[in-house]
């Protein structure tokens, strides 16, 4: 069952190409136009849509912030992230204009379903983001878009978080399709080089020898950082969620811009740190900031493990090691910038000879408040 994978963890690290492709299928007509036909909300009352906010809880509320990047881009909808536990018992501003995302690999989880129902309470629309036909979330809510990354059965999440993005990406090229504007006419090329995502997906996994390596040698570590930018920020959020579940290493995830206003502290000789770079071509510079936060820590003694894409030469003064992505749109890059962290913490995990499938204290679903 588990294909032949010594965990399902690894199997369903390896089944990512899967999981994004099957979340694209049939989302588009021939023309490249998405038609989201499950959708059982109104055009008419998507296009009233004023705010957004995400509910989730992990690293599904991880999926949440990569999508506000990306929604607020495309479609010029405000965009906030809620844990769900924390929406719930808020005073949250929620009218019927305000779309409701929840996220949820199991659909079970009690924290989201409070928030949804607290959201219906309030009259917003309600649109599931699952990846569980039948469960209890998406029944509570007004629509449903479902990610098909197939069962995950290891506790910590991965290829459902690719579905998730994926969708995400989808209901922000839809919204911005239905309300015109300047990226309406985008949402077709940008479906278009998302098809091309899951082929990347693979070359990556293909070359992830030396992130192995790396993680076989850092089995007593004590202490890991993770600096990301932009849609990165999520992604180092997620690269440490993913160490303290599976190899119970203290790590943290930082804006690299929030570095000088306090983390920065932190480091001292020896300290790991990744760093998730922005492909070059990402707007505001952010690729040459990001570059000079490597050369601020590598300088104070940091041990530098940079994420960089395919021929990005400007990283290598300041890398103690490169792992090199395949190049995409910077909005896009998360779907690939996270897998070598997903591999890094399960080589770990397994280096320490730990339950990869089962981490101490974690259930898969968490069906209580
Ligand atoms: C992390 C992980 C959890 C879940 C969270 C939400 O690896 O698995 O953080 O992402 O408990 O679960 P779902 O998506 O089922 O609502």
């Amino acid at each position: 069952e588990k294909g032949g994978y010594a965990t399902f963890m690894e199997k369903e690290i390896n089944e990512q190409p899967h999981a994004v492709a099957d979340t694209l299928l049939g989302r588009t007509d021939e023309s490249g136009r998405l038609v989201l036909d499950e959708l059982r909300i109104s055009e008419e009352q998507m296009r009233a849509v004023d705010k957004i906010v995400v509910v989730a809880c992990g690293t599904a509320a991880y999926a949440g912030m990569v999508a506000k990047y990306a929604i607020e881009h495309w479609a010029r909808i405000p965009v906030e992230v809620a844990l769900a536990h924390e929406f719930r018992y808020a005073d949250p501003v929620v009218d019927e204009r305000t779309l409701v995302v929840s996220i949820s690999q199991s659909g079970e989880t009690m924290d989201t379903l409070m928030a949804v129902k607290h959201a219906n309470d309030l009259g917003a629309l309600t649109i599931s983001v699952c990846n569980t036909h039948g469960s209890t979330i998406p029944r509570e809510s007004d629509a449903v878009l479902y990610t098909h990354a197939g069962p995950e059965i290891a506790v910590a999440s991965t290829k459902a978080f690719l579905a998730q993005i994926t969708a995400c990406y989808i209901l922000g090229l839809y919204l911005a399709q239905l309300r015109g504007g300047t990226y309406a006419d985008d949402a077709a090329s940008v479906m278009h080089e998302l098809q091309d995502i899951p082929a990347k997906i693979s070359d990556l996994l293909g070359r992830m020898d030396r992130v192995k390596e790396i993680a076989r040698f850092m089995a007593d570590t004590r202490s890991v950082l993770f600096l990301g930018r932009n849609v990165g920020f999520p992604v180092a959020m997620e690269g440490a969620l993913k160490l303290k579940e599976l190899a119970y290493i203290h790590a943290e995830g930082f804006a690299a811009g929030e570095l000088k206003h306090g983390p920065i502290a932190l480091i001292d000789a020896g300290q790991p740190v990744f760093i998730i770079v922005p492909s070059p071509d990402t707007p505001h510079e952010l690729h040459k900031k990001v570059v000079s936060n490597i050369q601020e820590i590598r300088a104070r003694g940091a041990r530098t493990l940079v994420i960089a894409v395919d021929g990005d030469e400007d990283v290598v003064p300041f890398a103690d090691e490169v792992i090199r992505v395949p190049k995409c749109s910077p909005l896009l890059q998360p779907l690939l910038t996270v897998v070598p962290l997903q591999v890094f913490a399960l080589q770990l995990s397994t280096a320490k000879g730990l339950d990869v499938d089962q981490p101490r204290n974690l259930a898969k679903s968490v069906t209580v408040e």
